[in-house]
């Protein structure tokens, strides 16, 4: 396995289209990314194979788009309003703020180096605040969601009766989410915007705990399916005092970053909290009527809550390798094909006006049902090599022969075997292996 640091997986993400700095030409915001060419289609697969895997593939999960804005009550009854807070100190010195839960040395400032300088913790809260309408007053006072997961919870009966759904079931999320974090760094690893998958399980009280086992497993098995590297990925349960407030149980999906384990995914016992809370707060009553025992009760609530801009970031330092061929460097993002930007890229052997129009023939061709990128700039080598670097599975070569024999070269990324291949069956050579 190649050695990764931050840098290296940052510096690739910039030159080749992954991800920029947000504003950049003005110097750029901290902590806020935008999503290049290449970027955008990794994290819209990564977004897509969680959507497959959790909705499409599976007759008891349904799937929900919540607003980001929603009313201040649904943030009173989570807790967010009251407990959702990180302990904040300041140096003295310097001014730097920190997370104090996060700091190596709990009296050392990591900016200036002085000791014995920081101020009483302060509890920080993480959400945005807005105003909704043009009066900027407190009963007009409304919050970026800090998480997917409550649209879910307030939405919870609206799904259940209109597509008459019985327990067990689960809706499943995909969006944006704000936090004002302290501390945002390591790229795109901690962001103050991001994107979470998140989907919450319903089920009776006394199944929680098997559908929390098996939802472990399950997301474990995810990214495992979709080419991680096993050493690099453990389960860690929370200890009590780690457990947020909603939660009776927690374990965190775990990878191997270039600064060490950190968490790529949360899988938690929300128990009946939230239902309970919004019951309370909102005077809907939102528990379960279990027609063959004639009883009511609030389901629990088994939720694995996953970052999609954390994972496609995983992803790619997952995939990166470099090795040595014909005593060069050779830098290869081995992608899973179904995460991979582009399925294939198709490269005319030169220039020549019947090649590119060859190579642009077999491009629109393939362009009908994958991403495919026409490469015509640059020596084959070098092309291959930037294909490379990019995940790209397949390169299809067509040179003068092509002409004559109607056939092209197909190259693997991973093997860098060659296959000469008919061209009217690019398409299904394709279609057998980008599974
Ligand atoms: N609804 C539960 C919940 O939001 P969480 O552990 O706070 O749980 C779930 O967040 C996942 O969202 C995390 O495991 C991580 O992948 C992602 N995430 C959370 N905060 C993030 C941030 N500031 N930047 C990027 N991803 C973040």
């Amino acid at each position: 396995m190649t050695e990764v640091t931050l840098d290296t997986i940052a510096n690739l993400a910039k030159k080749r289209g992954f991800v920029f700095q947000s504003s950049e030409i003005y110097g750029g915001i901290r902590s806020a990314y935008d999503y290049g060419p290449l970027g955008v289609e990794l994290l819209r697969n990564v977004k897509e194979a969680w959507w497959r895997s959790m909705v499409q593939e599976r007759a008891d999960v349904v799937g929900l788009d919540s607003a980001i804005i929603q009313a201040r009550e649904v943030w009173r009854a989570s807790g967010h309003e009251e407990v959702f807070t990180d302990p904040m100190v300041e140096c003295r010195n310097c001014n730097s703020r920190f997370r104090l839960d996060k700091l190596d040395d709990p009296d050392q400032c990591p900016t200036c180096g002085k000791r014995g300088q920081f101020t009483e913790p302060h509890e920080f809260n993480l959400m945005f605040r807005t105003h909704m309408g043009p009066v900027e007053s407190d009963e007009n006072l409304v919050y970026l969601r800090p998480e997917t997961a409550q649209g879910i919870f307030v939405n919870y009966e609206n799904v259940r009766r209109t597509n008459r759904l019985k327990l067990p079931f689960g809706i499943a999320q995909i969006g944006k989410s704000f936090r004002n974090e302290i501390t945002p760094g390591q790229f795109v690893f901690r962001t103050r915007e991001f994107e979470q998958m998140e989907m919450e399980f319903f089920c009776a009280p006394e199944e929680a705990d098997e559908w929390f086992t098996y939802w472990l497993d399950a997301r474990m098995r995810w990214y495992l399916d979709l080419g991680m590297t096993e050493e690099s990925l453990r389960l860690r349960h929370h200890d009590a005092d780690e457990l947020s407030h909603y939660s009776s149980g927690t374990a965190d999906v775990e990878y191997h970053f270039p600064w060490g384990w950190d968490e790529l995914e949360g899988i938690a016992n929300r128990t009946d909290y939230d239902l309970r809370q919004h019951t309370e707060f909102s005077g809907e009553d939102l528990r379960y009527y279990d027609q063959e025992k004639n009883e009511r009760f609030f389901p629990h609530v088994i939720e694995p809550a996953a970052g999609a801009t954390r994972a496609t970031f995983a992803f790619l330092i997952d995939g990166y390798a470099e090795e040595t061929v014909n005593d060069e460097t050779r830098t290869v993002l081995r992608l899973h094909p179904r995460l991979a930007p582009y399925k294939a890229a198709i490269l005319p052997l030169s220039k020549k006006p019947e090649l590119i129009e060859l190579a642009e023939r077999v491009a629109d061709g393939l362009r009908k049902r994958w991403m495919v990128e026409l490469d015509v700039t640059q020596s084959i080598g070098r092309r291959y090599r930037r294909q490379d670097e990019i995940g790209t599975p397949y390169c299809v070569t067509v040179d003068f022969d092509s002409l004559e024999d109607g056939a092209a070269t197909v190259r693997d990324r991973d093997t860098m075997a060659q296959d000469r291949v008919s061209m009217d069956k690019v398409a299904s050579y394709l279609e057998e292996r980008l599974v």
